[in-house]
């Protein structure tokens, strides 16, 4: 019934721009917000590519998408974004147009300068320049390149190749990961948090917007959130979080929770909207060893005016000071150690120079990479199961129960002064007051 009806429509407007005018509007869906209220402007070229598409239905939804959002209201047509010079190397011939099929930051930045120049300077560009890295041995040869092309590079981005045409070639494109290396140098894509066509502030606030590549094993910065009070308070209270807003400013536009945008991204009273995610954080969590970022109390200080908002000064104080004693637990009990050993195991040759080819290289790869980076990640986010059962537990028990044992048999003897810190110390054995209490605790407790 719809799609007859939508095509009855698509006949209309063929006729004039007043008609497709009338029947972009009328293809508005529930999506569109306040901004989209105005009738899209079609310019003389974004006519002829509209009209063409839909008399083709190629890509009909992208014009309704277009048609209902910010730049639709104001003009801001297909060529805008697409059209390329003929000197350009993405440039690619188009029904009398010179095009690119892969518009870049660099297009947006034509308008959007400072959002894009704080991108560029974000580790979000960056997240494609992780060959030499651990994790892309890994993914390209351990599992191998096709596993690769729909797993880590669509997170943190391809590096996009076109044919002679212009037109981009599979194996790198489709690709929206936020590090993506574009055809034109550039590096990043905004369409990784505005999906086109769009392309709203409305969807990038969303924390499932974030949660596409910010979850799982090694990093549940989602999962993370949702446990957290913070967001079963977004879940309660979502219709008090004012998503639409044009600006969007947390203690003023709403306070019933953040979002990871709250924290990360959107504005405060004092502080803009920045596009670069590290602007407000401390410490790096995702190193086998964590490490204070440069400037890192300018960033704290950053971070600490989001919280102070909706918190108290103490609360917000003697939060901070409980999360980085966590993670210098971590890196001085479980992280520095356990690589002081496996430096030790490849000095001596008791393992080779190729990673992952020793059992041992997975279980101390695991330690850091998944609970340990879990164990901080749930600290720095109030989720204290990740913190926890997810996080300091299998820390704990992979730490003794595996990898001391998988070194020891390696070399014996060579954990020996690991173990002999005072925070391991209680592997020596409890006193028997120690074991009294114990045993005291549960009789109370359980009655046996
Ligand atoms: C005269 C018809 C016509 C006009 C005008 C036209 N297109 Fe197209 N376009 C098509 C058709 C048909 C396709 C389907 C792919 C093909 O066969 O080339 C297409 C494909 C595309 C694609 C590639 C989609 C894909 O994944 O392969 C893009 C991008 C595109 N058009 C953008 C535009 C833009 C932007 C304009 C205006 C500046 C425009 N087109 C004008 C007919 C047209
Ligand atoms: C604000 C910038 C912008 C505007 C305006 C815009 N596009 Fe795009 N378009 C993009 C971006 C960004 C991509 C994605 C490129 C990528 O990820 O490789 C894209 C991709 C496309 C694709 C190919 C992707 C696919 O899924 O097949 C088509 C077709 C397309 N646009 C058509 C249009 C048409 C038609 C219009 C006008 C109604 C339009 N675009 C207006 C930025 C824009
Ligand atoms: C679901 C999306 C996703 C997939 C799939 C994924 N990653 Fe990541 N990766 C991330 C995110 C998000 C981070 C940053 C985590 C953080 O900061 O907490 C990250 C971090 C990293 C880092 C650390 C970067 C640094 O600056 O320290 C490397 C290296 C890396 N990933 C490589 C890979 C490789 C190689 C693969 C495939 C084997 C892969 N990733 C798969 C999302 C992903
Ligand atoms: C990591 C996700 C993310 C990426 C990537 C991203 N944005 Fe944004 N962007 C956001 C969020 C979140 C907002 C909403 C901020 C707020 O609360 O108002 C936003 C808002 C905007 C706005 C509205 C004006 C403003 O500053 O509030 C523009 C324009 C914009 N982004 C352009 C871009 C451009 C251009 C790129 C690529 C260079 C890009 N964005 C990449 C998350 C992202
Ligand atoms: C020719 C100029 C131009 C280009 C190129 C352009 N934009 Fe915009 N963009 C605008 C204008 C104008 C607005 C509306 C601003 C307003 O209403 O205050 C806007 C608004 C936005 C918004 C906010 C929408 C909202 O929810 O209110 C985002 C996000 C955005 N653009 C992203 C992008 C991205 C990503 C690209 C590149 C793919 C891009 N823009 C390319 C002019 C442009
Ligand atoms: C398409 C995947 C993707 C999306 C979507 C995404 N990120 Fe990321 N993010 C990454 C990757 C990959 C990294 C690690 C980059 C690196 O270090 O190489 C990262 C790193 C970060 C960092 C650490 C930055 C630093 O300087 O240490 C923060 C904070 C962050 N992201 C927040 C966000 C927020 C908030 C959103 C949503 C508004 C978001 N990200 C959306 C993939 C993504
Ligand atoms: C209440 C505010 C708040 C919310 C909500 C929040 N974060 Fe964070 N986030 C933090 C703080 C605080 C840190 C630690 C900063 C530091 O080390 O100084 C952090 C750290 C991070 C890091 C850095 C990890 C690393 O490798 O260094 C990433 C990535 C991240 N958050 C992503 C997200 C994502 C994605 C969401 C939503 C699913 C989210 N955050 C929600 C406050 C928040
Ligand atoms: C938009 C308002 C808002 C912002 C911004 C905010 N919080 Fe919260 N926070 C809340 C609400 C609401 C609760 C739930 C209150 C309760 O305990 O009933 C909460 C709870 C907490 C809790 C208690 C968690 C628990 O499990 O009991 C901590 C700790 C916390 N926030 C720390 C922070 C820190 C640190 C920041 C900044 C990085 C921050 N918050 C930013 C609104 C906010």
């Amino acid at each position: 019934m719809k799609f007859i009806s939508k095509k009855v429509v698509l006949v209309a407007v063929l006729v004039s721009v007043a008609g497709a005018v009338v029947l972009l509007g009328s293809m508005k869906s529930a999506h569109a917000g306040p901004e989209a209220a105005a009738e899209p402007r079609l310019d003389a070229k974004t006519k002829e590519c509209v009209d063409c598409h839909l008399e083709r239905r190629v890509a009909v939804d992208w014009i309704r998408q277009w048609s209902v959002s910010a730049h639709g209201a104001k003009g801001v047509g297909c060529p805008a974004c697409h059209t390329a010079r003929a000197e350009d190397v993405d440039a690619w011939e188009h029904e009398g147009f010179t095009l690119t099929h892969v518009p870049s930051p660099r297009d947006c930045a034509k308008c959007h300068k400072r959002e894009a120049a704080e991108f560029e300077a974000s580790h979000h560009a960056k997240a494609a320049q992780f060959i030499g890295s651990l994790d892309n041995f890994l993914g390209e040869v351990v599992e191998g390149g096709p596993a690769a092309n729909l797993g880590c590079k669509q997170c943190h981005g391809s590096q996009v190749k076109l044919d002679a045409a212009g037109v981009p070639v599979a194996g790198t494109w489709p690709n929206t990961g936020i590090g993506r290396v574009n055809p034109d140098g550039s590096w990043g894509t905004c369409t990784a948090c505005h999906t086109k066509h769009m392309f709203r502030k409305i969807q990038a606030r969303e924390p499932a917007t974030c949660g596409r590549c910010h979850m799982g094993p090694d990093h549940p910065q989602l999962e993370i959130f949702e446990e957290s009070k913070h967001g079963i308070n977004f879940a309660a209270y979502r219709q008090e979080m004012a998503l639409e807003a044009d600006e969007w400013i947390v203690g003023e536009t709403y306070t019933a929770a953040p979002t990871c945008a709250t924290c990360h991204v959107s504005a405060t009273p004092t502080m803009n909207v920045t596009h670069d995610v590290g602007a407000r954080i401390a410490w790096t969590l995702r190193p086998i060893v964590s490490k204070k970022l440069e400037n890192w109390e300018a960033k704290r200080g950053q971070m600490r005016a989001v919280c102070l908002e909706c918190h108290g000064k103490t609360w917000v104080d003697n939060y901070f000071l409980m999360y980085d004693d966590a993670v210098e637990l971590y890196n001085d009990k479980f992280g520095a150690p356990s690589k002081a050993v496996m430096d030790e195991l490849k000095a001596a040759g008791a393992i080779t120079a190729t990673p992952f080819d020793d059992k041992i290289e997975w279980t101390f790869f695991e330690l850091w990479h998944h609970e340990g980076r879990r164990a901080r990640m749930g600290a720095s986010m109030m989720g204290p199961d990740f913190t926890q059962w997810h996080g300091f537990y299998e820390v704990a028990n992979h730490f003794y129960n595996r990898f001391v044992p998988e070194a020891e048999a390696l070399r014996p003897g060579i954990t020996a002064e690991v173990l002999g810190m005072p925070e391991h110390g209680w592997r020596r054995g409890l006193s028997a007051e120690e074991i009294e209490e114990m045993l005291k605790y549960y009789e109370k407790r359980y009655g046996d």
